[in-house]
């Protein structure tokens, strides 16, 4: 057979070894062009049976990440769409229905169609390593997992886990998938071979969920465990900002999981979500989000990290490098100054590493280092002190002169212009601001900072290290609050103008989780520290701009939120009490309006002064920064999609009865 993407071979054992290769593609992924190939080499197979089959990938990075998304984004119709869902269905079914055994064996990333391809085998063998993965994400991308997913994961693992699977997009490891009977063999990858033969050369009877999930696909059962998870969804998300998750559901109650099976015009059809705002927005997300790991390809060469300061930033960022695998020694003033954070360090290797071998590894690689004898030998200097510029070169001054003449100096300063502290050093060019946002272990952000003085190259090695320890890095020019914080800042502080006004900070968060930010701006506030806020706030306030006194009276107090247990809410473990009287007849849409306005003006402003470079990079960074309700895919997405003028409207509005800081910034002239 002439094949483009696949590589065929038939041993002597009557064995066929089917490799997936995408031509020209360092990643496998489904292309239409891709899957009739598939197609055609199961009919020839079918007309000329082997004994058995085994699917590989010919790739090193995994066995398939799914969907061509590229062709995916570019079909014009929902007719196309249709067309390509039909296509992925078609030939998974001609794998299925081979008429010898078949095994996936899988190794590294193996998402929404390679999982699907993986569950029309009959079996699955799946690398244990730690880098290999499997799921089905399409939720993700506000989608339903199409081609046979939704169908055959339920009959395999039975319904109640397979829907926790696909409602959340989680992809799991080897040891979890065949926990949960996911894959009938878990294996390092040097024994592919072997374990194809001993599985093939005695096929056991296909695997069969237990009893207890087994049951929640029967009939009868379905509508108690689709209400159950219906509910669970409904309390993280409304159907009109996300239709996917709901859209699953009744894929597999009503149409047995099989897309084919629903009608065009019912809300879980793909013509349905293929014309929802949100899976377009997510899907520019998720295509943005691969531009921000491009922006940190390349090695950077950065093995050994030290961190000067141990506080709330500095040790986190150090656990999460040593957790990534890198070197990493701790400076602070004492030894009592560091030990909280490897305290911290060791819960969250706990949490994320669990092996006790992997969480010993990392902690090994994290070293306490008082007297800061780490910086000579580190490739890169991250410091994480006070936010005082005087105290910050005096540092730079005393551990410049240590470093190797490669190394790298960071600064995870959130408002000091870069160029203030490189006054200091005799090697300015070699100074990056290394951004992080708080909590560390969460935000997939880090804002890449060049001052004037910075060189190419060392801004390059930032954003590579950045991607080295699973970060996106976002290049950003240095100016005042960067990008993040100075879009978030204008927002934060109206909602602050609104509490001073009288409105309950209970309205003001349920107006913001309405427009759909993952949380509100009070809760967030309290939740990062008002003294933290405080400080950001005086930082970029402009001219002019009031005063919020509430939070000013508070943060006199030392009420400083979750971390002493009172700020604009009582915090009891971890959580802000909030009042249960509703919110009455407030306008919430009115309210969201006037706390968003002023986020849409700095965004425009940041655009025009080009602190990212175009876009994309606003809302791409807005989303990852701070959880910028996705679905409305960034601040210019959001401008894009209710018009520009009907913003300027609100803002004309707002500046006549609140003033000046509601002008609207001169870049709206040229979005
Ligand atoms: P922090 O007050 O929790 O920690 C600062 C640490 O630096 C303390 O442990 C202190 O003992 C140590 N330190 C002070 N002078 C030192 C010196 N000369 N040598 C060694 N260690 C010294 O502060 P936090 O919140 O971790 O902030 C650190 C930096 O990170 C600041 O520049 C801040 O602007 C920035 N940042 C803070 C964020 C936050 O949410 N807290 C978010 C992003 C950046």
């Amino acid at each position: 057979m002439d094949l483009k993407h696949w590589k065929l071979s038939i041993d002597a054992d009557s064995l066929a070894w089917l490799y997936f290769d995408r031509a020209g593609a360092s990643t496998n992924t489904f292309s239409s062009e891709a899957l009739r190939e598939l197609g055609s080499i199961a009919d020839h197979l079918g007309a000329m049976p082997p004994r058995a089959m085994a699917i590989l990938s010919a790739k090193e990075n995994g066995f398939a990440a799914g969907a061509d998304i590229e062709e995916f984004t570019r079909l014009a119709s929902a007719e196309e769409a249709n067309a390509f869902l039909v296509l992925g269905n078609e030939v998974f079914d001609k794998v299925e229905k081979l008429p010898f055994p078949t095994v996936a064996m899988v190794h590294g990333f193996c998402m929404g169609g390679g999982t699907e391809l993986a569950l029309a085998c009959r079996y699955r063998v799946m690398d244990d390593g730690p880098k290999t993965r499997m799921g089905l994400p399409e939720v993700l991308i506000g989608i339903v997992p199409g081609w046979g997913g939704a169908k055959r994961m339920p009959r395999l693992i039975g319904a109640a886990p397979a829907l926790d699977l696909m409602l959340t997009g989680r992809a799991i490891d080897a040891r979890r998938a065949r926990k949960l009977g996911l894959v009938d063999v878990a294996t390092p990858r040097r024994h592919f071979e072997n374990a194809a033969r001993t599985l093939l050369g005695n096929p056991p009877r296909p695997r069969k969920p237990a009893f207890g999930a087994a049951i929640t696909d029967w009939p009868g059962i379905r509508n108690v465990v689709a209400s159950k998870a219906a509910k669970q969804v409904a309390e993280k998300a409304r159907r009109d900002h996300y239709p996917a998750p709901y859209a699953i559901i009744e894929l597999w109650r009503d149409f047995g999981g099989d897309v084919r099976n629903v009608p065009k015009d019912h809300p879980a059809s793909m013509t349905s979500l293929f014309q929802h705002p949100t899976t377009r927005n997510l899907i520019r997300i998720f295509t943005l989000q691969d531009r921000l790991k491009a922006l940190g390809k390349g090695d950077g060469g950065i093995e050994h990290v030290h961190v000067i300061g141990a506080g709330a930033m500095g040790g986190d960022i150090a656990a999460w490098c040593a957790m990534r695998g890198l070197t990493v020694t701790l400076q602070d003033l004492a030894p009592d100054r560091i030990s909280p954070a490897i305290k911290r360090a060791a819960d969250l290797y706990k949490k994320r590493l669990r092996e006790p071998h992997l969480v010993q590894a990392a902690m090994d690689r994290l070293v306490p280092d008082v007297k800061g004898d780490g910086a000579a030998r580190a490739d890169l200097v991250i410091e994480a002190i006070v936010e005082n510029a005087e105290v910050k070169r005096k540092v730079f001054a005393g551990i410049e002169p240590r470093m190797k003449a490669s190394a790298i100096l960071a600064s995870n300063t959130s408002s000091i212009p870069l160029q203030e502290l490189a006054s200091i050093l005799k090697r300015p060019e070699r100074l990056v601001g290394i951004h992080f946002f708080n909590p560390v272990a969460q935000m997939m952000l880090v804002e890449i900072v060049q001052g004037p003085q910075t060189a190419p190259e060392v801004m390059q090695a930032g954003q590579s290290f950045t991607r080295k320890i699973d970060k996106l890095p976002l290049p950003c020019k240095s100016a005042p609050g960067f990008l993040v914080n100075r879009v978030l800042s204008p927002y934060l502080l109206e909602a602050m103008l609104l509490v001073d006004e009288g409105v309950p900070p209970e309205a003001l968060d349920a107006a913001m989780k309405d427009f759909g930010m993952p949380m509100g701006p009070i809760e967030l506030s309290d939740m990062v520290g008002l003294d933290i806020g405080w400080a950001v706030g005086q930082e970029l306030a402009k001219a002019g701009t009031p005063i919020p006194k509430k939070m000013q009276q508070l943060v006199e107090a030392k009420k400083f939120g979750m971390k002493t247990g009172q700020g604009f809410y009582t915090w009891v473990k971890g959580k802000a009490q909030k009042s249960h009287t509703g919110t009455g007849s407030v306008d919430l849409k009115a309210l969201a309006d006037r706390m968003v306005a002023p986020a849409l003006n700095e965004a425009v402003a940041c655009l025009r002064e080009g602190i990212v470079a175009d876009a994309d990079l606003v809302d791409v960074g807005m989303i990852f920064g701070t959880g910028f309700a996705p679905h409305r895919g960034g601040p210019i997405q959001t401008i894009r999609e209710r018009g520009k003028e009907e913003w300027l409207r609100v803002l004309a509005d707002l500046k006549a009865k609140h003033g000046l800081r509601f002008e609207p910034d001169s870049g709206w002239s040229s979005l």
